[in-house]
C-alpha cells in the first residue's frame, strides 16, 4: 500500500553535509519526495512535533538539538513508506542501528542521530499536517522499478 511518512533531516545532517547522501539512499529505495522544505524549528514547533516525549528525561536535549540549526522536513511516499523508512533509518541509537542503515552510517549519538521518521500512520498524518498544507504535497510516479 502506498503511504506517506514525515522524515526530518536533523541539524547535524545539514551541518555535516550529509543531505545528498541521505536523500540518495531514500531515492534508491524507490520512494518519491512528495514535499520538501528547509526550516529552522521554533521551540513551539519542536515541542508539538515531539509532544509524545514531553515527560521523558531526554526531552530538553531533544528540543535543544532539533532547534539548534536548520532541518529539512520531507514527505516520503511509496509502498509501506512508514515501516520501510524506519527500517532504512535503523534503530534510534546509532550504536544499535543495523549495519548499512542511515543512523549506523551517519549517526553520532542517540540525540544526534541525523534523521527522524514518523512512528506510525497516525503520527505520520499528524506530523505531515504540522509542516505542510495540502496544496504543498505533490504525488507523482517515479520512472523506476522498485529497487527493494
Ligand atoms: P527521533 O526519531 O527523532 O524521535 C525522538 C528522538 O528522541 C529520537 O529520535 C532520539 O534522538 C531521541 N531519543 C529517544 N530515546 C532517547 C533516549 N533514551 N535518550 C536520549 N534521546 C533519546
Amino acid at each position: 500500500m502506498s503511504e506517506r511518512t514525515l522524515v526530518i533531516l536533523k541539524p547535524g545532517a545539514l551541518e555535516r553535509g550529509l543531505v545528498g547522501k541521505i536523500i540518495e539512499t531514500i531515492e534508491q529505495k524507490g520512494f518519491s519526495i512528495a514535499g520538501l522544505k528547509i526550516l529552522k524549528l521554533t521551540h513551539a514547533q519542536a515541542s508539538k512535533l515531539y509532544k509524545m516525549h514531553t515527560k521523558k528525561p531526554f526531552f530538553k536535549d531533544l528540543i535543544q538539538h532539533i532547534t539548534s540549526g536548520p532541518v529539512i522536513v520531507m514527505i516520503i511516499e511509496g509502498f509501506r513508506a512508514i515501516e520501510e523508512m524506519r527500517r532504512l533509518s535503523g534503530a534510534t541509537n546509532p550504536l544499535e542501528a543495523e549495519i548499512g542503515s542511515i543512523r549506523s552510517k551517519y549517526g553520532l549519538t542517540i540525540t544526534k542521530n541525523v534523521i527522524h521518521n514518523a512512528e506510525n500512520l497516525e503520527n505520520a498524518k499528524r506530523e505531515i499536517a504540522l509542516f505542510f498544507k495540502p496544496e504543498e504535497i505533490i504525488s507523482y510516479m517515479r520512472n523506476v522499478k522498485m529497487y527493494r
